[in-house]
């Protein structure tokens, strides 16, 4: 039984030869952990007591009165980590245990997937590596010190011409793979990549949206007219968005970072068809076909790529994507903190900021994916508001 390897016609496995017997033993593994009772047994153990699942769907009321309608917010930010990405590293660690490896190597963006991933490490006594642009290492440095303290040794990536930032990251985690495909796993934090990554780590992050499904229902008793969450690579609106997919009167809406008006992130709303890192999907690239790169105010949005599934939702109509300024997000962190006394992160501020300039009518239900809080981005977020 294979998962699935492609959606529509997006998705695939575009990477070197020397990479393919890695993808096809963790294929293997992740089959087989799929049905296996006793590995779904585990992870929901640490989903559970380690990380502290269910998240709450929390009410919020004040922000509802802003917005105009009910609005929910699916509390990813209180997961142990800070962010969604905990769901799918404690799902690969097990993986990476399960297949015997001694060491995980990572990307990260924003860093929160670099302290999942570290946090992880230590749980399971396997050592961990993370690549990390000089870009992002110098804007989400709090998190730099958190994966330090868990034991981690954090790579410094400069590829680009002016920085490092999570596309390069990707890069250099592969180019490290493929040298060392039999002792290391590579722990990829988004649904992007080649096969199995897009359909593994999105069945990793569908809790999310199941959850929500069964808590929306118990305290409305009827489903939302709209799901929100930002898209960098897409991992944490696949993971909401999983569940409600076949109900059709759920708007899926995916929010991409518009960034400063003139670089931005925003990859399903303006970029074109291609092949990058891996697979067939959506790519920021110029008219020779060239990548370009990705800006946003947020680390772990920069990303010129998006996963397969998201491109496929995208092209059938299922969902709609859309994109925010970086003033808009910031100004959402400072509502959201003012109205409901949460700090979220800038990646999910981009969410709520959809929110705040989405056409609703009273009577209407919205769920917002908090995918993480925004500890990490103080620093930032007062440099930004000083200088602007
Ligand atoms: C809090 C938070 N939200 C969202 C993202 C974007 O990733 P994804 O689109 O895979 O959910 C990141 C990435 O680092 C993040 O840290």
């Amino acid at each position: 039984m294979k998962a699935e390897t492609h959606f529509g016609k997006f998705g695939g496995t575009f990477v070197p030869e020397t990479l393919m017997p890695a993808l096809e033993e963790l294929e293997l593994a992740y089959l087989e952990a799929k049905k296996d009772p006793v590995f779904q047994k585990q992870l929901s153990y640490y989903l559970k007591h380690y990380a502290g699942r269910p998240t709450p769907l929390y009410y919020a009321e004040n922000l509802s009165k802003r917005v105009g309608c009910k609005v929910y917010l699916k509390r990813e930010d209180l997961l142990h980590g800070g962010a969604h990405k905990t769901n799918n590293v404690l799902g690969q660690a097990l993986l990476a245990k399960t297949m015997g490896k001694k060491r995980i190597i990572a990307e990260t963006g924003a860093g929160q997937h670099g302290i999942a991933t570290a946090m992880a490490g230590a749980l399971f006594g396997i050592s961990v590596e993370i690549y990390m642009g000089i870009e992002d290492i110098k804007r989400q440095e709090l998190n730099v010190l958190r994966m330090k303290l868990c034991g981690a040794t954090v790579h410094p990536v400069e590829i680009s011409l002016n920085k490092g930032s999570l596309k390069d990251a990707v890069s250099e985690a592969l180019r490290d793979w493929t040298t060392n495909i039999r002792d290391t796993y590579y722990c990829l934090g988004t649904v992007a990549g080649p096969y199995p990554y897009p359909s593994m780590v999105r069945d990793f992050q569908k809790i999310i949206g199941e959850e929500a499904r069964k808590q929306i229902l118990d305290a409305e008793a009827k489903l939302p007219g709209a799901i929100l969450a930002c898209v960098g690579g897409g991992s944490n609106a696949i993971g909401i968005f999983h569940a409600f997919i076949p109900d059709a009167g759920v708007r899926l809406i995916g929010v991409e970072p518009g960034g400063d008006g003139k670089k931005h992130g925003a990859t399903l709303s303006q970029g074109r068809e291609g092949i990058f890192q891996g697979a067939h999907s959506f790519v920021l690239q110029d008219n020779h076909g060239q990548i370009e790169e990705a800006y946003s105010i947020s680390a772990g949005l920069d990303y010129p790529g998006v996963g397969p599934q998201h491109a496929h939702l995208k092209e059938i109509g299922r969902a709609q994507y859309v994109s925010v300024t970086d003033r808009e997000a910031v100004e959402a962190v400072s509502v959201l903190s003012k109205d409901e006394g949460i700090i979220p992160a800038l990646e999910s501020a981009h969410a709520v900021a959809y929110a705040l300039r989405m056409q609703v009518k009273n009577g209407d239900l919205i769920i917002i994916n908090l995918s993480g809080r925004g500890d990490k981005d103080m620093y930032h977020i007062q440099k930004y508001l000083e200088v602007k």
